[in-house]
């Protein structure tokens, strides 16, 4: 067992050495790299190590996997890496519930954990697979509400954790089906009233579980790798997911209930007038400008304007020597670390980014905030309403900045579904339009004068 234990230590190294390492996108690539090594050290070591006579078959389904795998992480756009991740879970999911039942089957003794292996697992399985199929618009995204539907799911629960208690003091295959019934149950109705757009933090949680399904299984099958794996995944989807509720300023409970849905609806309307501008105007103020700072959001994404963005900040700093900025919000966009990967994409430098916390008080010395496509990631209404559903979500400070431009196609709200006052400020001008047509003839104009 040493060259086996020793191979699993390395992995754990590399795996844990990985994740630091994508903490910046500087040694994000090499950070990959040191997670792929890790993971494959484990996949090898774990079958050489193992029991199993004929590994035929086992080099098999590996092979399967490995071409599934590369064939998705080539062909899936960046934008469905959500669904991917979602479908990736479900996998996880399954595998516990499929090791759960070969142990059961095999009379194995570790009652305990092959349970709890076998009832996380179970709801990561048929929860991950709603999201998948919310996400990827097989079924529809929006929460699906029935009455009594909270209390239905806690008594489920209630039923598993009571069957699960029986099933471990006196196991017997009744009770195990029944277990793998109810489980695989409460995944898809937890999953129902989950909105499209919360779906980022509930396949946290769900990767979070894939994890703990897998520290389950690991110590019923006594696999030290399993334990450590499924102990990193269990915990960075956790803390992934608290990260993001806590800058979105949602509970799990809200996000559980789908109640921010119901709360968006009673957004009100207003009737102050907002001033528009056009793309002249807006490149005359920038080209006249000393400090620029470009706050994006999700419509950035949509129009896929991070192209144009990286030649409008060239052409100020090269033909007008402006100082030229990207704010970055945590939740901006739909997934973590969305506008980081789309700006990277486009070949913006790492240093000119910065985090919220990092750029925030320089709104005050800017002479232009150009907020592209970002709407709730800039609300005032964070700072002030506290019957606000985003009360207390940190904001970026644009209002701050001498001028503000808001490049959207209309006065609708953002995700919150929510006002933002901020169309409506003295310094606030409203460009109209797509981000990234608005952007290019921002473009243009810098270019002609
Ligand atoms: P939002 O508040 O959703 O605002 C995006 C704005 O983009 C919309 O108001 C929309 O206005 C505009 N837009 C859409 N398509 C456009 C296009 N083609 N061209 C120009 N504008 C366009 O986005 P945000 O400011 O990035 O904030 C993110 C929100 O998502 C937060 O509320 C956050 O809590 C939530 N959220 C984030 C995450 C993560 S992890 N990032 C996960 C779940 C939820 P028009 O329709 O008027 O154009």
């Amino acid at each position: 067992m040493f060259i086996p234990n020793l191979l699993y230590l390395t992995s754990s190294f590399l795996l844990i050495s990985s994740i630091r390492m994508l903490s910046s996108p500087k040694t994000a690539f090499k950070g990959n790299f040191y997670g792929f090594i890790g993971i494959l050290l484990a996949i090898i070591s774990s079958i050489y190590s193992s029991d199993v006579d004929n590994k035929f078959w086992l080099n098999i389904i590996i092979i399967f996997g490995a071409v599934l795998g590369i064939y998705s992480g080539l062909k899936v756009k960046i934008t469905a890496l959500p669904q991917m991740i979602a479908i990736f879970n479900s996998f996880g999911g399954l595998s516990a519930v499929c090791i759960s039942l070969s142990e059961q089957l095999s009379f194995s003794p570790q009652y305990v954990m092959n349970t709890l292996g076998l009832v996380i697992g179970g709801i990561t399985f048929t929860g991950s697979i709603i999201a998948f199929a919310k996400l990827q618009g097989l079924i529809k995204s929006k929460p699906f509400h029935f009455r009594l539907q909270n209390k239905l799911n806690l008594i489920i629960l209630g039923i598993i954790i009571a069957v699960s208690f029986s099933f471990i003091l006196k196991p017997n295959n009744t009770l195990f089906v029944i277990i793998c019934f109810l489980t695989l149950l409460l995944g898809i109705l937890i999953l129902l009233p989950v909105g499209g757009a919360d779906m980022p933090v509930a396949i946290s949680i769900l990767n979070a579980f894939s994890g703990w399904a897998t520290v389950g299984i690991g110590f019923s099958l006594s696999s030290l790798i399993l334990i450590i794996i499924g102990s990193i995944v269990g915990f960075s989807g956790s803390i992934l997911a608290y990260v993001m509720m806590q800058s979105m300023n949602r509970s799990l409970k809200n996000i559980l209930t789908g109640s921010f849905a119901k709360q968006s609806n009673a957004s009100y309307t207003s009737d102050k007038i907002a001033k528009s501008g056009s793309p002249y105007d807006a490149a005359f103020i920038m080209e006249n400008s000393q400090k620029i700072i470009i706050v994006p959001g999700y419509g950035m994404a949509v129009s896929q304007a991070q192209f144009s963005l990286k030649n409008m900040a060239d052409i100020l700093r090269k033909k007008y020597n402006v100082s030229v900025k990207f704010a970055i919000h945590p939740v901006a966009g739909r997934m973590p670390g969305h506008m980081n990967v789309l700006l990277a994409e486009a070949g913006i430098d790492y240093n000119d980014v910065f985090e919220l916390q990092d750029i925030n008080n320089e709104f005050s010395t800017a002479d232009v905030a150009y907020v592209i496509g970002a709407n709730d990631i800039t609300n005032p209404l964070a700072k002030t309403d506290s019957s606000s559903p985003i009360y207390q979500m940190p904001i970026l400070d644009v209002e701050k900045a001498k001028t503000v431009f808001f490049v959207k196609r209309s006065l609708n709200s953002g995700y919150s579904g929510i006002d933002n006052p901020l169309f409506y400020a003295s310094n606030t001008i409203m460009l109209y339009g797509d981000a990234k047509q608005i952007t290019d003839e921002i473009v243009k104009q810098l270019e002609q004068s």
